[in-house]
C-alpha cells in the first residue's frame, strides 16, 4: 500500500532546502566535482529559475532535488525531509519532472503515458487510473481524441503538453522543468509558458525550472538562481539578479540579449 503523504510543508518550511550541497562523479582516473558547498531554497508558491553556463549543474541540480543523484557531501531536504530517505513513490508524489529531452514511451499511447506513474502504484483500478489520466490530458489544453494517438503523431507542442501531464498525474505540490520551451517555435513556446503560467496559479504549485530562454524566464520567474563557480552565486527576484555583478551574468544578461531582458522587465512589472 502507498502511505498518504502529507502534501504541504509544516507551516513556514521551505518546500525545498539544499545545504552545502557537492556533487561530484568519479571518473577513470578523476572526480569530476560539479557543485561544492551549493545552498538553495525553494520556497513555497514560487517559480524559481535557474541559470547557468552549459555544464554548469542545472540538470544534475534537478537530479538532486529528485533523489536521483546522491550527495558526495551536503543534503536535500523536501517538505522537511531529507530526499534520500523517501521513496520512490514517495518522491513522485512529491515532485513532477518534466525532462530536458523528455521523450515519452514511443510503444504507449497518449494516455498510458499520461497514466505510467499511476499505473505503477498498482493501487487503482484501471478506471480510475484512466480516468484521472484523462482529467490531466484535458488539463494541459489536449484534447480528448489525442488519448489514443501514439507519441509519432504529435507536433513538439504536445509531447512537452503530454509529458507534463504525465508529471501533473499524481498531484504534486513541486514540479520540476528542464527547458520546457527548448526546440519549441515562438508560438508553441508562447502557449506553453501560458499553460505553465495558469497551471502554477491554478494548482497552486511551486516551480523549479531550468531555463535560458529569456521570454521563458521573465515570462515566469518569481526568482532566478545563478549557478556559477559550482555554487549559486546569487537567488533573487529578476531585476536584482540583472544588476548583480559577476561575469557569467554580464554576458547572459547583457549584451545584445540585455536589451530584451531590460524591455521583458518594463512587460513584466511583478518581476521586481
Ligand atoms: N552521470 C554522469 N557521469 C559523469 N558526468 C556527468 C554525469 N551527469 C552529468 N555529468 C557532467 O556534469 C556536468 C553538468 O552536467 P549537467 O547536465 O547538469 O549540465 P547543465 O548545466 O544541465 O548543461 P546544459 O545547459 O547543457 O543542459 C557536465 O560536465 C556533465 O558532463
Ligand atoms: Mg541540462
Amino acid at each position: 500500500m502507498a502511505q498518504a503523504v502529507p502534501s504541504t510543508a509544516p507551516a513556514g518550511a521551505p518546500l525545498v532546502e539544499i545545504r552545502k550541497l557537492t556533487s561530484a562523479f568519479d571518473l577513470p582516473g578523476r572526480r569530476l566535482v560539479i557543485h561544492k558547498d551549493l545552498d538553495l531554497t525553494v520556497n513555497r508558491g514560487e517559480v524559481l529559475s535557474i541559470v547557468g553556463g552549459s555544464g554548469s549543474g542545472k540538470t544534475v541540480l534537478l537530479r538532486q532535488i529528485l533523489g536521483l543523484e546522491q550527495p558526495a557531501a551536503g543534503e536535500v531536504r523536501i517538505l522537511g525531509q531529507p530526499v534520500a530517505a523517501l521513496s520512490r513513490i514517495g518522491a513522485a508524489s512529491r515532485i513532477g519532472m518534466l525532462f530536458q529531452h523528455g521523450a515519452l514511451f514511443s510503444a504507449f499511447t497518449v494516455l498510458e503515458n499520461i497514466a505510467f506513474p499511476l499505473r505503477e502504484l498498482k493501487t487503482l483500478p484501471d478506471r480510475l487510473v484512466e480516468e484521472a489520466a484523462m482529467v490531466k490530458l484535458q488539463l494541459v489544453g489536449l484534447k480528448p481524441a489525442d488519448a489514443k494517438k501514439m507519441p509519432s503523431e504529435l507536433s513538439g507542442g504536445m509531447i512537452k503538453r503530454a509529458a507534463l501531464a504525465r508529471a501533473l498525474v499524481m498531484d504534486p505540490p513541486l514540479l520540476l522543468l528542464d527547458e520546457p520551451t527548448a526546440g519549441l517555435d515562438p508560438e508553441s513556446s508562447d502557449g506553453f509558458v501560458r499553460l505553465l503560467r495558469s497551471l502554477h496559479r491554478d494548482l497552486a504549485l511551486t516551480v523549479v525550472m531550468v531555463t535560458h530562454d529569456l521570454d521563458t524566464l521573465f515570462e515566469l520567474s518569481t526568482r532566478i538562481a545563478v549557478i556559477a563557480d559550482q555554487k549559486v552565486i546569487v537567488a533573487a527576484p529578476p531585476r536584482q539578479v540583472i544588476a548583480f555583478r559577476h561575469p557569467f551574468v554580464e554576458s547572459f544578461f547583457l549584451g545584445e540579449r540585455g536589451q530584451r531582458a531590460m524591455e521583458l522587465l518594463r512587460e513584466f512589472p511583478f518581476a521586481i
